[in-house]
Protein backbone atom coordinates (compact mmCIF):
# COMPACT_ATOMS: atom_id res chain seq x y z
CA UNK A 1 0.00 0.00 0.00
CA UNK A 2 1.29 3.46 -0.97
CA UNK A 3 1.56 6.21 1.85
CA UNK A 4 -0.38 8.26 -0.59
CA UNK A 5 -3.81 5.74 0.55
CA UNK A 6 -3.62 8.11 3.50
CA UNK A 7 -3.23 11.53 2.13
CA UNK A 8 -4.65 14.01 2.67
CA UNK A 9 -2.73 13.15 6.18
CA UNK A 10 -3.46 15.43 9.43
CA UNK A 11 -1.61 14.47 12.33
CA UNK A 12 -2.26 16.35 15.79
CA UNK A 13 0.40 15.71 18.43
CA UNK A 14 0.13 16.26 22.02
CA UNK A 15 3.13 16.08 25.03
CA UNK A 16 2.96 12.71 24.82
CA UNK A 17 4.91 12.17 21.43
CA UNK A 18 7.87 14.49 23.14
CA UNK A 19 7.60 12.01 26.07
CA UNK A 20 10.60 9.76 25.16
CA UNK A 21 12.91 12.83 24.46
CA UNK A 22 12.56 13.39 28.66
CA UNK A 23 9.77 16.18 28.15
CA UNK A 24 7.80 15.63 30.68
CA UNK A 25 3.80 15.24 29.94
CA UNK A 26 1.55 17.65 31.92
CA UNK A 27 -0.84 14.91 32.79
CA UNK A 28 0.96 11.83 33.33
CA UNK A 29 2.48 10.50 36.84
CA UNK A 30 5.17 12.24 35.79
CA UNK A 31 3.56 15.35 35.15
CA UNK A 32 5.22 18.91 34.58
CA UNK A 33 2.86 19.85 37.16
CA UNK A 34 3.38 17.86 40.45
CA UNK A 35 5.29 19.98 42.09
CA UNK A 36 3.21 23.52 40.94
CA UNK A 37 -0.38 24.66 40.23
CA UNK A 38 -0.40 25.38 36.33
CA UNK A 39 -2.66 28.55 36.86
CA UNK A 40 -0.19 29.87 39.37
CA UNK A 41 2.25 30.09 37.10
CA UNK A 42 0.95 29.97 33.25
CA UNK A 43 -1.53 32.30 33.32
CA UNK A 44 -1.98 36.11 32.50
CA UNK A 45 -3.06 37.16 36.23
CA UNK A 46 0.13 35.46 37.76
CA UNK A 47 2.12 37.16 35.26
CA UNK A 48 0.44 40.66 35.89
CA UNK A 49 1.15 39.60 39.72
CA UNK A 50 4.87 38.52 39.56
CA UNK A 51 6.25 38.44 36.02
CA UNK A 52 9.69 37.54 37.69
CA UNK A 53 8.39 34.27 39.12
CA UNK A 54 6.55 33.28 35.65
CA UNK A 55 9.64 34.14 33.94
CA UNK A 56 11.50 31.77 36.18
CA UNK A 57 9.26 29.32 35.72
CA UNK A 58 9.57 29.42 31.95
CA UNK A 59 13.59 29.72 32.15
CA UNK A 60 13.47 26.20 33.80
CA UNK A 61 11.26 24.71 31.09
CA UNK A 62 13.29 26.41 28.30
CA UNK A 63 16.66 24.97 29.72
CA UNK A 64 14.47 21.35 30.30
CA UNK A 65 13.65 21.41 26.77
CA UNK A 66 16.91 23.01 25.45
CA UNK A 67 18.70 19.24 26.80
CA UNK A 68 16.07 17.31 24.95
CA UNK A 69 16.47 15.97 21.17
CA UNK A 70 13.71 14.96 18.69
CA UNK A 71 12.90 11.48 18.88
CA UNK A 72 12.24 8.97 16.68
CA UNK A 73 8.21 9.66 16.22
CA UNK A 74 8.96 13.58 16.06
CA UNK A 75 11.64 12.37 12.79
CA UNK A 76 8.90 9.88 11.78
CA UNK A 77 6.36 12.61 11.15
CA UNK A 78 8.95 14.90 8.92
CA UNK A 79 9.63 11.97 6.58
CA UNK A 80 6.01 11.41 6.05
CA UNK A 81 5.63 15.53 5.35
CA UNK A 82 8.36 14.92 2.65
CA UNK A 83 6.45 11.92 1.17
CA UNK A 84 2.66 13.63 1.02
CA UNK A 85 2.05 16.87 -0.94
CA UNK A 86 -1.16 17.21 1.26
CA UNK A 87 -0.02 17.01 5.08
CA UNK A 88 -0.73 19.12 8.00
CA UNK A 89 0.91 18.57 11.61
CA UNK A 90 -1.09 20.54 14.50
CA UNK A 91 1.12 20.22 17.78
CA UNK A 92 -0.29 21.42 21.01
CA UNK A 93 3.62 21.19 22.17
CA UNK A 94 5.46 24.49 23.25
CA UNK A 95 8.75 22.29 22.81
CA UNK A 96 10.01 22.74 19.39
CA UNK A 97 10.94 19.36 18.72
CA UNK A 98 8.95 19.06 15.74
CA UNK A 99 10.80 22.21 13.80
CA UNK A 100 13.91 20.23 15.31
CA UNK A 101 13.35 17.23 14.05
CA UNK A 102 12.11 19.13 10.64
CA UNK A 103 8.38 19.43 10.36
CA UNK A 104 7.74 22.30 8.16
CA UNK A 105 4.20 22.00 7.55
CA UNK A 106 3.29 22.71 11.27
CA UNK A 107 0.45 24.80 13.25
CA UNK A 108 1.75 24.96 16.90
CA UNK A 109 -1.53 25.54 18.44
CA UNK A 110 -0.58 26.79 21.63
CA UNK A 111 2.82 28.83 20.68
CA UNK A 112 6.34 28.27 21.33
CA UNK A 113 8.88 28.12 24.78
CA UNK A 114 11.30 29.57 22.03
CA UNK A 115 9.23 32.74 20.94
CA UNK A 116 8.82 35.96 23.05
CA UNK A 117 5.80 38.60 22.82
CA UNK A 118 6.16 42.15 23.58
CA UNK A 119 3.02 42.91 25.84
CA UNK A 120 3.41 46.89 24.57
CA UNK A 121 3.31 46.84 21.09
CA UNK A 122 2.80 43.09 20.27
CA UNK A 123 6.04 42.55 18.59
CA UNK A 124 6.50 38.61 18.20
CA UNK A 125 10.60 37.56 18.08
CA UNK A 126 12.51 34.62 18.43
CA UNK A 127 14.86 33.47 21.78
CA UNK A 128 17.04 30.94 21.60
CA UNK A 129 18.99 31.91 24.99
CA UNK A 130 19.79 29.16 27.43
CA UNK A 131 19.73 30.13 30.39
CA UNK A 132 18.24 33.65 30.49
CA UNK A 133 19.51 36.13 31.94
CA UNK A 134 18.08 37.02 35.39
CA UNK A 135 16.75 40.67 34.18
CA UNK A 136 13.21 40.51 33.28
CA UNK A 137 13.16 40.29 28.75
CA UNK A 138 12.58 43.62 27.17
CA UNK A 139 11.34 43.83 23.66
CA UNK A 140 14.00 45.00 20.87
CA UNK A 141 11.57 47.78 19.39
CA UNK A 142 9.91 49.86 22.12
CA UNK A 143 11.85 48.40 25.34
CA UNK A 144 8.28 46.73 26.50
CA UNK A 145 8.15 43.64 28.88
CA UNK A 146 8.44 40.91 26.58
CA UNK A 147 6.10 37.90 27.71
CA UNK A 148 6.79 34.31 26.63
CA UNK A 149 4.55 33.72 23.04
CA UNK A 150 2.67 30.81 24.43
CA UNK A 151 -1.31 30.16 25.40
CA UNK A 152 -1.72 30.21 28.91
CA UNK A 153 -4.83 28.92 31.00
CA UNK A 154 -6.88 31.55 30.59
CA UNK A 155 -6.39 32.75 27.48
CA UNK A 156 -7.64 32.30 23.96
CA UNK A 157 -6.03 30.47 20.80
CA UNK A 158 -4.90 32.66 18.65
CA UNK A 159 -7.91 32.45 15.88
CA UNK A 160 -5.99 32.43 12.37
CA UNK A 161 -3.87 28.95 14.15
CA UNK A 162 -7.00 27.60 15.10
CA UNK A 163 -9.12 28.28 11.93
CA UNK A 164 -5.90 26.64 9.64
CA UNK A 165 -6.01 23.27 12.32
CA UNK A 166 -9.92 23.51 11.53
CA UNK A 167 -9.80 23.80 7.70
CA UNK A 168 -6.79 21.21 7.89
CA UNK A 169 -8.85 18.54 10.13
CA UNK A 170 -12.32 19.12 7.81
CA UNK A 171 -10.17 17.84 4.80
CA UNK A 172 -8.30 15.38 6.25
CA UNK A 173 -8.53 11.86 4.98
CA UNK A 174 -6.90 10.44 7.73
CA UNK A 175 -6.01 11.65 11.25
CA UNK A 176 -3.73 10.52 13.70
CA UNK A 177 -3.75 11.67 17.30
CA UNK A 178 -0.56 11.03 18.65
CA UNK A 179 0.01 11.12 22.86
CA UNK A 180 -2.47 13.84 23.95
CA UNK A 181 -5.30 13.12 26.52
CA UNK A 182 -7.45 14.82 24.82
CA UNK A 183 -8.86 16.87 27.12
CA UNK A 184 -7.81 20.29 26.24
CA UNK A 185 -10.51 21.99 23.72
CA UNK A 186 -10.42 23.16 21.10
CA UNK A 187 -7.65 20.90 20.25
CA UNK A 188 -9.82 18.01 21.77
CA UNK A 189 -12.29 18.96 18.83
CA UNK A 190 -10.14 18.72 16.16
CA UNK A 191 -10.35 15.18 14.98
CA UNK A 192 -14.12 14.86 15.89
CA UNK A 193 -14.63 17.59 12.80
CA UNK A 194 -11.94 14.95 11.24
CA UNK A 195 -14.30 12.52 11.71
CA UNK A 196 -17.69 14.14 10.65
CA UNK A 197 -15.82 15.40 7.56
CA UNK A 198 -15.56 11.39 7.22
CA UNK A 199 -11.80 11.41 8.03
CA UNK A 200 -10.37 8.21 9.49
CA UNK A 201 -9.30 8.74 12.74
CA UNK A 202 -6.22 6.18 14.14
CA UNK A 203 -5.18 6.98 17.79
CA UNK A 204 -1.50 6.34 19.10
CA UNK A 205 -0.96 6.58 22.78
CA UNK A 206 -0.34 4.07 25.67
CA UNK A 207 -3.56 4.72 27.26
CA UNK A 208 -6.81 5.02 26.15
CA UNK A 209 -8.56 8.63 26.34
CA UNK A 210 -11.90 10.12 25.65
CA UNK A 211 -11.42 9.93 22.07
CA UNK A 212 -10.54 6.54 21.76
CA UNK A 213 -14.12 5.38 21.54
CA UNK A 214 -14.43 7.55 18.30
CA UNK A 215 -11.44 6.27 16.44
CA UNK A 216 -10.86 3.59 13.80
CA UNK A 217 -7.95 2.37 15.03
CA UNK A 218 -6.56 2.24 18.70
CA UNK A 219 -2.74 1.30 18.64
CA UNK A 220 -1.76 1.28 22.57
CA UNK A 221 1.99 1.61 23.21
CA UNK A 222 4.42 4.53 23.10
CA UNK A 223 4.53 6.41 20.18
CA UNK A 224 8.36 5.77 18.87
CA UNK A 225 7.27 1.87 18.41
CA UNK A 226 3.84 2.63 17.37
CA UNK A 227 4.35 5.12 14.81
CA UNK A 228 7.31 2.95 13.22
CA UNK A 229 5.41 0.21 13.10
CA UNK A 230 2.42 2.24 11.02
CA UNK A 231 4.66 3.46 8.59
CA UNK A 232 5.79 0.31 8.11
CA UNK A 233 2.28 -0.78 6.51
CA UNK A 234 2.98 1.67 3.64
CA UNK A 235 5.79 0.88 0.41
CA UNK A 236 9.32 2.28 1.09
P1 LIG B 1 -1.22 15.50 28.54
O1 LIG B 1 -0.11 15.52 29.55
O2 LIG B 1 -2.59 15.90 28.99
O3 LIG B 1 -1.33 14.06 27.91
C1 LIG B 1 -0.21 13.36 27.49
C2 LIG B 1 -0.68 12.10 26.81
O4 LIG B 1 0.46 11.44 26.29
C3 LIG B 1 -1.38 11.11 27.73
O5 LIG B 1 -2.59 10.66 27.12
C4 LIG B 1 -0.39 9.95 27.85
O6 LIG B 1 -1.04 8.67 27.97
C5 LIG B 1 0.34 10.06 26.53
N1 LIG B 1 1.70 9.50 26.50
C6 LIG B 1 2.59 9.37 27.51
N2 LIG B 1 3.73 8.82 27.08
C7 LIG B 1 3.57 8.60 25.75
C8 LIG B 1 4.39 8.05 24.71
N3 LIG B 1 5.63 7.60 24.96
N4 LIG B 1 3.88 7.96 23.46
C9 LIG B 1 2.63 8.40 23.18
N5 LIG B 1 1.81 8.93 24.12
C10 LIG B 1 2.27 9.03 25.38
O7 LIG B 1 -0.73 16.42 27.33
P2 LIG B 1 -1.58 17.14 26.18
O8 LIG B 1 -2.71 16.28 25.75
O9 LIG B 1 -0.60 17.58 25.17
O10 LIG B 1 -1.87 23.43 27.07
O11 LIG B 1 -2.13 18.39 26.95
C11 LIG B 1 -2.84 19.33 26.22
C12 LIG B 1 -2.59 20.70 26.74
O12 LIG B 1 -2.84 20.74 28.15
C13 LIG B 1 -1.17 21.20 26.66
O13 LIG B 1 -0.79 21.66 25.38
C14 LIG B 1 -1.17 22.32 27.65
C15 LIG B 1 -1.98 21.72 28.78
O14 LIG B 1 -2.81 22.57 29.44
C16 LIG B 1 -1.40 24.66 27.27
O15 LIG B 1 -0.36 24.90 27.87
C17 LIG B 1 -2.25 25.74 26.68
Amino acid sequence: MSIESVSPLVVLTGAGISAESGVPTFRGPEGLWRNHRPEDLASEQAFQTDPRLVWQFYAWRRSLVAECQPNLAHKLLADIENRLEQFCLITQNVDGLHQAAGSQRLIELHGSLWSFRCTSCGHRWENRQVPLPDDLPRCPMCLGLARPDVVWFDEALDPSRVQAAVSAAESASTMLVVGTSARVLPAAQLPLLAKRGGARLIEINPRSTPLSAQCDEVLHGPATKVLQLWVERFEP
